[in-house]
């Protein structure tokens, strides 16, 4: 056959051929399956000329807009110098530089870095680092929370949907209820029993629901490790690079942890990366002598597109007082969207810290709306957040999602590079959802019909 006779195959169709079908039929039934051209700052150029606003950064990935041009240029300079990209016979002075600025932030007992290609990958290595260091082998984690899915990190999850029909998981992981003060005593008690190497927990939880902990939970928790021998390791993969206002969620607390893991917005969205950041005795207790000196390494972890991309991501965020916009900006959009929203009776808080922020939807008291609400939940728990989403998409251009780990909870994340009148459309949209929600029939019929469709393809 001729070129000019082969049939024209979109690349969505090879997607669909080639890599996961599954993922196409549901962005094509939720009516989200567009073809991006040109990303810049919050905005998301479609090739059939929408503009889509992100209010979700790829989950905590897009901390400083989409494709930022000095995050582009270090890339570009870097590739142009041809230097060793990734030798694995040298030292990479780029890794030593971004390991230095990261650790100076964090502060604390924080000097070194292990540097590798995603979040899971960084809880991997908190997992095998503070097993060297305690020589104890189980590991404590948080009830709802979510760490990635590599086995390891799946075996520090509660929610059964994303290992089932994986395992048998890592043995010895216990979960326990985190955020509260009341939750601190379980801690304790099993804490005590000095066999566990980390307690694993995210400073704020992000899939499970945007759950920002009692402020004296951490602190404590953290007193608690120290006591009983156990290492005290942050989750920063969403947290951190700003994203709540300081460095790490963990200064809203002054904690001082053993490991932080992050990964997501530290190279600007643009080249895959995760960094575990830990003190200098629990980096010693793995690389202990010659012996041992790549006993725990990465192909691509210290690469040096990663590590360029991180130091000019850290640039971007300092020039542009990226935190402190976070800090200010986030805080004004859950006033607003608080105001927006009180009239609802379905919205039942909104929380969150700098620019992470969740709406909570709660089932309707009034008997009108609970018959719409109960039937729907009856064919598919998720789809109510799930047709938010899609409303918020269609009519709005808002780009969102519900979190992972708790369906009825909305997440708003903007990169920290939106607009004030970005933000003011956001929440202009969301209330015109929710209000579309308490007031229309055919909000609950297209619901209904698609909950229906979802469980029968
Ligand atoms: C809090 C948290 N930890 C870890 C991970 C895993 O990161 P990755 O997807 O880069 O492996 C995620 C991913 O969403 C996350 O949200």
């Amino acid at each position: 056959m001729s070129a000019a006779l082969v049939p024209k195959i979109g690349a969505g169709d090879l997607y669909a051929g080639h890599v996961n079908p599954q993922w196409v039929r549901l962005l094509n039934l939720l009516q989200m399956n567009a073809r991006y051209t040109r990303c810049e700052g919050a905005e998301l150029h479609t090739a059939d000329g929408r503009c889509i606003l992100d209010f979700l950064s790829g989950y905590c990935v897009h901390n400083t807009g989409h494709n930022h041009p000095a995050v582009v240029a270090a890339l570009q300079r870097e590739l142009e110098a041809s230097g060793p990209g990734m030798l694995q016979s040298h030292v990479p002075e780029a890794a030593g530089e971004l390991a230095a600025r990261l650790t100076a932030l964090a502060g604390g007992r924080l000097r070194r870095a292990f540097f590798c290609s995603s979040g899971s990958e960084g809880i991997e290595a908190a997992i095998k680092f503070s097993r060297a260091y305690t020589g104890r082998d189980c590991l404590l984690y948080g009830e709802g929370a979510f760490h990635g899915l590599t086995c390891g990190a799946l075996s520090l999850m509660t929610d059964k949907f994303w290992s089932e029909g994986f395992g048998p998981m890592l043995p010895g992981t216990e979960a326990l209820p985190v955020g509260r003060a009341a939750d601190l005593h379980a801690l304790e008690k099993r804490l005590a029993t000095k066999k566990f190497a980390a307690f694993i927990v995210e400073p704020l939880q992000s899939e499970a629901g945007i759950r920002v902990f009692e402020a004296e939970y951490l602190r404590e928790a953290q007193a608690l490790c120290r006591r009983y021998g156990t290492l005290f390791v942050l989750d920063e993969v969403q947290t951190g690079l700003y994203r709540t206002g300081p460095f790490l969620a963990a200064h809203h607390y002054s904690l001082d942890p053993d490991m932080v893991i992050l990964a997501k917005a530290l190279s600007g969205g643009l080249v895959p990366v995760g960094a575990v950041l830990m003190s200098e005795t629990v980096c010693d207790s793995v690389y202990s002598s010659l012996r041992r000196a790549v006993v725990h390494t990465s192909t691509f972890g210290e690469n040096a597109l990663a590590m360029r991309a991180g130091l000019a991501t850290l640039d971007v965020i300092e020039n542009e007082r990226l935190g402190e916009r976070a800090g200010k900006l986030g805080a004004e959009l859950r006033q607003r969207l608080a105001q927006a929203l009180a009239p609802y009776e379905m919205v039942k808080e909104v929380r969150g810290l700098g620019m992470l922020s969740g709406i909570e939807f709660a089932a309707p008291r009034s008997l009108r709306l609970r018959v719409a609400f109960e039937s729907f939940r009856h064919i598919h728990a998720g789809m109510f957040g799930q047709v938010l989403v899609m409303r918020l998409f269609r009519d709005h251009g808002i780009l969102t999602q519900i979190c992972g780990n708790n369906f009825m909870v909305l997440k708003v994340a903007p990169p920290l590079v939106v607009t004030e009148a970005q933000l003011a459309q956001g929440v202009e949209a969301l209330r015109r959802v929710v209000e579309l929600a308490h007031t229309s029939a055919s909000f609950w019929s297209e619901a209904l019909g698609l909950a229906r469709r979802a469980v029968n393809i």
